[in-house]
């Protein structure tokens, strides 16, 4: 039997729909959403990325600024403009596309933007309301995967969780999100040792390491739900997951897929999140 697909394309498409509609009520009462994305150096996919945030902002309805600089700007600036976003109250949403160039204190820009306009939810207080159970942000990826376990009605009381792979972006928050929903989770790392046996306990496996393919088909309980949020290429140049797809959908019992699936729930999330600010706003 082959595992029920998850459709990251269709679920953004009904979840963005609802955003619009969110958004024209804002707009009816003055208020258009913005998101603000800083975009620091020439790095392709991190330029792609921003360019898919912003452009679905303004397809959404949402308005949206992009800043872009050079590769060795002096950090003062991209300080100071992000004080400027922060301090203007028609922003509603400031991202920082990671990563930034190694010149840059990553921690000190992302302390640096007002926890209010925090869309990404990397702000220490933002992590740490979220650790608490009261997110202000739900960091957008693992908000994106939380929304397709739910649309797959996958249950999540009690469930084995193994998340591999332990970023500030992916890992942990997601630890957080299923653990608030009584999931039992393990996080597994590059130093993991023999991660196929902790692989193979998985009710739900979250793939997040950014190695393409490294999770195959036996390396999957039967029947589990299998969720991979890598975006890599394969030496053709073809875009693919942290999972081997084709062996894993035979074992899996559902699974997203690579291009199509977690990828457009992410930016959908930070939609929801700038959004959700400007909504803040208008109270
Ligand atoms: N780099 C990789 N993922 C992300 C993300 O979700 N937000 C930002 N700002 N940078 C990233």
């Amino acid at each position: 039997m082959t595992a029920k697909i998850i459709d990251g394309n269709a679920l953004s498409a009904e979840v963005r729909g609802q955003l619009a509609e969110r958004a024209a009520v804002l707009k009816a009462k003055g208020i258009t959403p913005c998101l603000a994305a800083i975009l620091v150096g020439e790095d392709p996919a991190s330029a792609v990325y921003v360019r898919n945030k912003v452009a679905a902002c303004e397809k959404a309805g949402m308005r949206s600024i992009k800043d872009v600089y050079a590769v060795d700007v002096d950090p003062a600036v991209v300080f100071a403009r992000i004080a400027e976003l922060n301090a203007d109250p028609s922003v509603h949403g400031i991202l920082v596309q990671l990563p930034l160039p190694k010149h840059f204190d990553s921690a000190a820009v992302l302390e640096s933007i007002s926890p209010e306009k925090d869309v990404d939810g990397f702000h220490a207080e933002n992590v740490g309301a979220l650790m608490q159970g009261s997110p202000r942000f739900i960091p957008c990826t693992p908000y994106g995967v939380m929304k397709m376990l739910e649309s797959a009605n996958v249950p999540l009381k009690g469930a084995e969780v193994v998340i591999v792979g332990r970023s500030n972006i992916v890992g942990k928050p997601m630890a957080m999100l299923l653990l608030a929903q009584s999931c039992t989770v393990t996080i597994c790392h590059s130093q993991s040792k023999d991660l196929a046996f902790h692989t193979r306990r998985a009710d739900i496996l979250v793939a997040a390491v950014g190695r393409a393919k490294m999770i195959t088909g036996d390396m999957i309980k039967p029947g589990a739900t299998v969720i991979d949020v890598g975006i890599n290429r394969t030496a053709e140049g073809k875009l693919c997951g942290d999972v081997d797809f084709e062996s894993a959908k035979e074992v899996a019992g559902v699974i997203t897929p690579v291009p199509g699936g977690v990828g457009p729930m992410t930016i959908t999330m930070l939609l929801a999140n700038t959004l959700e600010a400007a909504e803040r706003c208008a109270k």
